[in-house]
């Protein structure tokens, strides 16, 4: 359970099915940033929590796990994450894979209080005793008998899911919206499950969980006296439009922070798209891209921390 520091629980509002960044103390010059996911819903007034499992090489789940407890502080970037219904009104279909369940018991939760609609989820784990959130998914089982369904997949039992097991337990739900967490071999079994079924990729959403290669935390490198031509870049955010100058060379998100604008992010790497705002006016360039899609890019979305200015004149909000 976490509680943001009073001046910041203004930051800490999120979506369910986002995830938290927090700065693992170590001698390594790169850092060690770490992103969970929240396992609480934001609207039934749970406090944030991340569910944090023990890995044998993990050093961000054993730091955590060895010396973190009841009373401590630690820095974290605000919530995160694009792995977000965009209404909970609606039916949904929900794979997890060990403890990919964290943002999808977010999402669950949240569906199931503030939405009418029914949740199917497939929860694939090694044994019994791996099934993380059992009591809690049990009760809310008996709280909404009608809306939801829990199947649990133990590989003790039937063995690894089968990608044609999955696609038979999608195919009751293809009218749903997907969500998808887990190993990577797991996901691509349930996307092209779900892709053979019809479901169009729209529907369909994955979280991966981030490794991070660079320090999020750290200053940004920006070069604000680079040379080269300077355009302009109107921006609109939390209520505030500010202009600035924007030198060529410079990454939108650098400029941002280095006017102590507090413009969100957590990665830095074009591949979480807490950066993501909506260009209004003008071209950037986004020299690196793994999370937005066709539809994404179509409805203008671009990502602050990858994207160069392509002309004098660039207008982005962060408002819509
Ligand atoms: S901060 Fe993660 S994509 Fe920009």
């Amino acid at each position: 359970m976490l509680e943001p520091a009073a001046a910041d629980a203004g930051h800490f509002t999120y979506r369910p099915g986002q995830f938290l960044t927090f700065n693992i103390p170590t001698e390594r010059e790169s850092g060690a940033a770490r992103c969970y996911s929240l396992s609480s819903s934001p609207l039934i007034g749970e406090r944030l929590k991340v569910t944090v499992k023990r890995t044998a090489d993990g050093y961000g789940s054993n730091w955590i796990c060895d010396h973190l407890s009841e009373g401590d502080e630690i820095e974290a970037l605000r919530p995160s994450g694009t792995f977000t219904p965009r209404t909970l009104d609606a039916d949904f279909l929900l794979f997890a894979g060990g403890s990919g369940i964290t943002p999808l018991m977010s999402i669950l939760k949240s569906a199931l209080h503030a939405g009418r609609g029914h949740v199917t989820l497939v929860y694939a784990n090694r044994d019994e005793q791996s099934v993380i959130f059992r009591d809690e998914l049990l009760a809310l089982e008996k709280q909404y008998p009608r809306r939801l369904h829990v199947v649990h997949l133990l590989e003790s039992v039937q063995g690894i899911p089968r990608a044609e097991t999955l696609t038979e337990l999608a195919r009751p739900y293809t009218g749903r919206d997907v969500f998808v967490c887990g190993p990577t071999p797991f996901m691509d079994a349930v996307t092209g499950g779900v892709a053979a079924l019809g479901v169009p990729d729209g529907r369909v959403r994955c979280e991966r969980f981030l490794s991070l290669a660079d320090d999020p935390f750290a200053d940004s490198a920006v070069v604000l006296e680079a040379g080269g031509e300077a355009g302009t870049v109107e921006v609109e955010l939390d209520g505030e439009t500010t202009t600035l100058a924007w030198p060529e060379g410079n990454k939108l998100l650098d400029v941002l922070l280095d006017a102590g604008l507090d413009a969100p992010f957590s990665c830095r790497e074009g591949k979480c798209s807490a950066c993501a705002c909506v260009l209004l006016e003008g071209e950037v360039e986004m020299a690196h891209n793994e999370v937005l899609d066709k539809d994404d890019i179509a409805d203008g979305i671009v990502l602050a921390c990858q994207s160069m200015p392509r002309s004098e004149r660039v207008r982005v909000t962060y408002d819509q």
